[in-house]
């Protein structure tokens, strides 16, 4: 059966095999395979290094990738063009360059460029999804602010907004929580959650494992540019993992107020207190 997406049934709508990427000598992912069915909202986690962004961008097209293949709902990446590529697919880079002089509604107009004709500007329907974007990020009220005047918290949620106007089936998020209050994480979060229930599949690189494990419905953990775990956040969030993969200890219970997984980070290990500890 052909899906409307022209997909075929079954076809996981972004799957990554064996991708390898090197620059110079050095080789920041290798064999790494990672896949998200539609709607479905797929943590990436991971140390600083680990090849989060590098795959996130090798999985939009942005950075070239060596080995293995990225294929959108059963094609390969490389056979679509990359106007069919921006229909798709969204990319929130994790410090998204951008041009002081844009208006923040002028920014978010910009994620409708893949559905505009060659010398077509945007018309009505372009301006609704954009100010649609807006108030799903709560934007608004920066309709007609420079970006730059934005605080950074403000400019990232932005930056959603603008990869929301573009209205993709798979959405690529870089740390899309870092600069937000504990109120716009949770608020930015369920938004998502809310959009992947709708049927958008989101990857999303994050730091935060207690809303990672929250929010996400499977957790796939990088380290040294390779997948060292992929599976439900019971599986993933474990003290044993997270010691071998952060050095943190770390104890993993249920939050008594969420009833979400939830993980007390401890120590480092191998400080002075463990080591006295262990004497
Ligand atoms: N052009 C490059 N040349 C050499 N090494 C690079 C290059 N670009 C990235 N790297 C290295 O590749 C590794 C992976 O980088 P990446 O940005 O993917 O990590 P990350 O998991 O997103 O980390 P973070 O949590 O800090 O965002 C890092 O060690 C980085 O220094
Ligand atoms: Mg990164």
């Amino acid at each position: 059966m052909t899906l409307r997406n022209g997909a075929t049934n079954g076809a996981a709508a972004i799957s990554a095999r064996n991708v390898g990427v090197s620059i110079d000598a050095a080789r920041l992912l290798d064999g790494v395979d990672l896949s998200a069915e539609r709607g479905r909202f797929v943590g990436l986690i991971g140390p600083n290094g680990a090849g989060k962004s590098t795959l996130l961008r090798a999985m939009a097209s942005v950075l070239r990738y060596q080995d293995g293949a990225v294929s959108l709902f059963g094609r390969d990446l490389e056979a679509l063009s990359s106007r069919r590529i921006a229909e798709l697919l969204a990319l929130l880079p994790q410090s998204p360059p951008y041009s002081p002089g844009f208006t923040a509604v002028e920014l978010v107009l910009m994620g409708r460029y893949p559905h505009l004709g060659r010398f077509q500007v945007e018309g009505r329907d372009d301006e609704r999804i954009a100010h649609e974007s807006m108030r799903l990020t709560e934007t608004d009220a920066f309709h007609e602010r420079s970006v730059d005047t934005l605080s950074g918290g403000e400019r990232q949620r932005v930056f959603l907004a603008r990869a929301l106007a573009q209205q993709p089936q798979i959405l690529l998020l870089d740390e899309p929580t870092s600069n937000l209050d504990i109120l716009h994480q949770l608020k930015i979060l369920s938004l998502v959650r809310r959009l992947v229930d709708d049927g958008l599949t989101v990857v999303t690189a994050i730091h935060d494992l207690n809303l990672a494990a929250r929010f996400c419905d499977r957790l796939v953990l990088l380290e040294g540019g390779r997948v060292v775990a992929d599976g439900a956040p019971e599986a993933v969030i474990r003290p044993d993992v997270v010691e071998r993969a952060f050095g943190v200890r770390s104890a993993v219970y249920r939050d008594p107020a969420t009833g979400a997984l939830a993980v007390s980070l401890i120590e480092p290990v191998g400080t002075e207190a463990a080591d006295a500890a262990r004497v």
